[in-house]
Parts: C-alpha cells; structure tokens; sequence
C-alpha cells in the first residue's frame, strides 16, 4: 500500500485503524486531521502525520477517511468537499448513508461507506462496506485493506444492506455485553465471587464463539451437544423458550434495524 491516506476526526477509530496500517505490508503514509490537539498526543511516537487543518490533510491524499462522529459529519463533508477531486472517501460514521455522501460530495465523487463495530478497536472487528458507481476495483481493493488491518471485511450491494449490517454487527457488541451482563449477575446471585463469576461467564463466551468458529457443526448440533436430556442445560433452554427468548431476540434487532433505517432518513432529510 503505497499511498496516502488521511484522516479526519483523530478518535478511538482513527487510531485504531491507522495503527493498524502502520503493520501492513508496505505501510502508506498517514495524515490526521482533528482540530484538538490533546487528541494528536497519542500519534505523537509513530510515524504518522498530525494536523489541526483537515484542508491541509485532504490536500496529497490518495483516500480521505471520514472518522468524525455522525452529528458533524455534513459541516465536515462540505469543508472538504471542493478539495476531493480524484480522492476515494471512505466513511465510517454510523447511520449516514451513501445518498446523503452522495449529494454532499457529487455524484462524481468515489465514496465506500463502511459499518464497522467497536471490536475493531482491538483488532477483532468485522465492517459491512458498500460503494458507490464511481468507485473503481482498485479503490475497493484499497478500502478493503485499510477495514481489513482492524478485522474482517463484507461487502454488500446495497446502502439499506448496512441496515441490517448495523443492526446485527453494529450494535451486536452490546447484545452479547447485556448476555455476559446477565451470566456474571446470575452467578454473583448463586453465590459466586465477582472476579469467578466474570472469568467463568467471559471465558465460556470466548470459547462458545471459537468453537462455533471452527466447527463443521451447525450451532444447533453444539447446542444440542452439551444439551443431555433430563439435565441441567435442557432445564435452562426450557425457561428460555417458555419466555420466548429467541422472539425477543429477533424483535429487538428488527427495532434497531428500523432505528438505523429512521437515522439514514434524517441524514437524507439534511442532505
Ligand atoms: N467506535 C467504534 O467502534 C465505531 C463503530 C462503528 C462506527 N463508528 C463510527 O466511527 C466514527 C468515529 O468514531 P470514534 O469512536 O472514533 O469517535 P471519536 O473517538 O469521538 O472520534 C471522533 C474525532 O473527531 C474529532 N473531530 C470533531 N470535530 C472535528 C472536525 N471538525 N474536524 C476533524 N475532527 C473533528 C473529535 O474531536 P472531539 O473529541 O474534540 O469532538 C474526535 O477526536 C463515528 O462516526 C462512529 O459512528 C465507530
């Protein structure tokens, strides 16, 4: 990767993924932009740029990262927007959609909008992407390499896909965070230590989902493994579908699907 890439917005995401760029195979040159300097200190012993000027980063790069938070995504598209001129930008704001990227930059602008999930912070993410007409496979490429360096990478044919995308992995941290909540709560109640019951609750999380990962088995033959008839797991699963648990599971990520669908629709009302 020999190119330029700058970021605008120097936060937890930028970080995390220039980073990450600074370990690829041949690392491109990184430039952030954010206008406070505090937040500048941490880039501070590598090898990338800083600026306060997100017009002076724009300037030379090769792809434009927007990594600012959602709510000043429009005043920061429309200060650059004059200055994108072969740019690819790559957005990684949650709840704006290519349309609105779209009508904020120019049709003839190549835009990659990206969902990626806070795992990525450590290296375990995974990101829905999706491009609009004027992005080439070269640029795809290089889209995918940079969400690459922080997790896996799926590309989808539709802006409303990451709709869904959103709801599933976007928010899905939070789910299996209120799970592992829910465990460690029941173990304190059984009697166990907080530090026991946080180890035994996150480490059977870890290697449910490995072994669902590397398994041939389908996740109904696991469960059904450690389900013996007439023991303790059957009687627990018997709660779960008697209170319709996995209704409820589906309900709610529908909710959070129309919320991702309800805020795409406020950013195209702004566009
Ligand atoms: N964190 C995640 O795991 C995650 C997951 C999915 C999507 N995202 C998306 O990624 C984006 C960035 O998230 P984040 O967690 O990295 O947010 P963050 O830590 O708040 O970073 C945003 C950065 O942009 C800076 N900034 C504010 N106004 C700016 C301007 N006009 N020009 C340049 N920089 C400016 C902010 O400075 P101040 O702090 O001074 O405002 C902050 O340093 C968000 O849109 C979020 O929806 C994040």
């Amino acid at each position: 990767m020999s190119n330029q890439i700058a970021f605008i917005g120097g936060g937890n995401m930028a970080y995390a993924l220039s980073i990450g760029l600074l370990g690829a195979d041949r690392p491109p040159s990184v430039i952030v932009a954010d206008p406070i300097a505090s937040q500048l200190d941490r880039f501070a012993n590598s090898e990338i740029k800083t600026t306060a000027d997100n017009k002076r980063a724009v300037t030379g790069a090769d792809v434009v990262v927007l990594a600012v938070k959602p709510q000043i995504i429009r005043s920061v598209a429309l200060e650059i927007a004059p200055l994108i001129t072969h740019q690819l930008v790559l957005s990684i704001a949650a709840g704006i959609p290519l349309s609105a990227l779209n009508a904020w930059f120019g049709e003839a602008v190549s835009i990659v909008r990206c969902m990626p999930n806070t795992p990525a912070l450590i290296g375990a993410g995974i990101s829905g992407l999706v491009r609009n007409t004027r992005t080439t496979d070269p640029q795809a490429e290089l889209a995918h390499r940079i969400l690459g360096c922080v997790g896996d990478v799926l590309w989808f044919g539709e802006d409303a896909d990451l709709d869904a995308v959103t709801a599933i992995s976007g928010s899905g941290p939070a789910y299996f965070f209120y799970l592992i909540e829910s465990m460690i709560k029941a173990a304190i109640e059984l009697g166990l230590a907080p530090e026991i019951a946080r180890k035994l609750t996150l480490k059977t999380a870890l290697g449910g989902a490995k072994m669902a990962i590397n398994s041939d088995d389908d996740l109904e033959m696991l469960r059904q493994n450690v389900t013996s008839p007439g023991g303790t797991t059957e009687r627990a699963i018997a709660i779960f579908n008697r209170e319709d648990m996995q209704g409820t599971i589906v309900r709610a990520i529908f909710e959070a699907r129309e919320r991702s669908i309800e805020l795409s629709q406020e950013a195209d009302n702004d566009a």
